[in-house]
């Protein structure tokens, strides 16, 4: 049974089942979706949470008093549905304001402009109960060379981050901060391209201790890398804060599809890993429902996001309980990379004494495809 649950902690950008399907070549294909209607219609579907840039819920521009309305109408939804605003985010890129940037721009009244926007939002946030918020800098970047200083481009970004992680501490909000990576679009090269960068980035921060990254699939394979590598590296050095799960067909512009749609064996993978690999975070879905679309569609497609992640789910464990695959993984030596290279207390002087007969140790085959094999298997469901 497929049928997604609260406790599932499946969660979605308003922005998503929210696009009108504007794109560069065309107009709107969908009339405007009401914030309310789209709380009703996920807690419907079984979702958990719904996240949303400042923009998307409170049009740019609002005044207070608009401002304090459509936020109070909207709590009225989520008290009523019991939907969670696990996490939110900033709109730096729509307005023209932002052309060269937020945090970046050259232009230091828009700097000042942006990290303003930011710090507002920070508090909506905390007052709706984020527990994440995320920092996507889609405007950040250059489409020319001399344009952009990049190493001063990167102090204004760290600047700015720890500006805002320095108000969260002051504050006393329990909000973790959490870098968004993209490579490109809609700047030609955008800042902190991947997720290595972000985690590069992050160890440059003053208060790095609370900032993270929210890798999304399909930005790591634009850049033709491995979504799931990219993960466990995240995991690995304790990152992991949250996730935007999608499809992508290979390297072409952000496609923002289904979960489960474009590389099925990655998601394979990726879902095996986060529900074994420790992470607790909301499983998030940013993706566009194709402009091809209606409302039935729309919601149709939202479903579909969950219950591929729930049916991978069941395709992991059936993978993970098998015999076989124990076996296989067994013969693969999986287990033994958890074992260190040198034994305890073991000093250099008795490795370069040893010796190995690396002809016989060459000849000896690694065993992989038959267990690769045997996920394909489980993935295709025929085991
Ligand atoms: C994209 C990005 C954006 C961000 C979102 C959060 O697809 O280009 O994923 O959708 O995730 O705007 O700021
Ligand atoms: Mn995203
Ligand atoms: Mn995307
Ligand atoms: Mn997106």
């Amino acid at each position: 049974d497929f049928t997604p649950k609260r406790e599932d902690k499946f969660s979605f950008g308003l922005w998503t089942v929210g696009w009108l399907g504007r794109d560069p070549f065309g107009e709107a294909t969908r009339s405007p979706l009401d914030p309310v209607e789209a709380v009703h219609r996920l807690s419907d579907l079984g979702a958990h949470g719904i996240t949303f840039h400042d923009d998307d819920l409170v049009p740019f521009g609002s005044d207070a008093t608009e401002r304090s309305a459509i936020v109070s109408r909207f709590r009225g939804a989520l008290d009523e549905t019991g939907l969670a605003v696990p996490m939110v985010t900033t709109n730096l890129f729509s307005h023209p304001v932002f052309k060269d940037g937020g945090f970046t721009a050259n232009d230091r009244d828009v700097r000042r402009f942006a990290l303003r926007k930011v710090l507002r939002n920070v508090e909506l946030a905390a007052e709706l109960g984020a527990r994440t918020f995320v920092a996507w800098g889609g405007r950040e970047g250059a489409e020319s060379g001399a344009a952009k200083d990049v190493r001063a481009a990167l102090d204004r970004y760290r600047e700015a981050v720890d500006t805002v992680c320095a108000f969260i501490k002051e504050r006393g909000y329990d909000l973790k901060l959490a870098l968004e990576p993209k490579p490109n679009e809609p700047r030609g090269d955008i800042l902190l391209p991947t997720v290595g960068h972000a985690l590069a980035f992050i160890n440059e921060l003053e208060h790095g201790d609370i900032v993270g990254v929210n890798p999304e699939v399909g930005h790591e394979q634009m850049a033709g890398l491995n979504f799931t590598h990219g993960i466990a590296q995240a995991l690995w050095a304790g990152k992991l804060f949250h996730i935007d799960l999608n499809g992508q067909n290979g390297i072409k512009y952000d496609q923002d599809l289904r979960f489960g749609a474009g590389d099925v064996r990655t998601a394979f993978f990726l879902v095996d890993l986060l529900e074994n690999g420790g992470y607790e975070g909301p499983r998030h879905f940013d993706f566009k429902p194709p402009r091809t679309e209606d409302y039935d569609g729309v919601w149709a497609s939202a479903a579909g996001c969950m219950r591929n992640y729930l049916i991978l789910k069941e395709r992991a464990a059936s993978f993970r309980a098998d015999p076989r695959v124990e076996e296989a993984l067994e013969a693969a030596r999986v287990a033994e990379l958890s074992t260190p290279t040198l034994n305890a207390g073991e000093s250099v002087s008795d490795l370069l004494s040893e010796d190995l007969d690396v002809d016989a140790v060459a000849a000896r085959g690694m065993h992989f495809e038959r267990l690769d094999q045997l996920a394909m298997d489980h993935l295709l469901g025929v085991n």
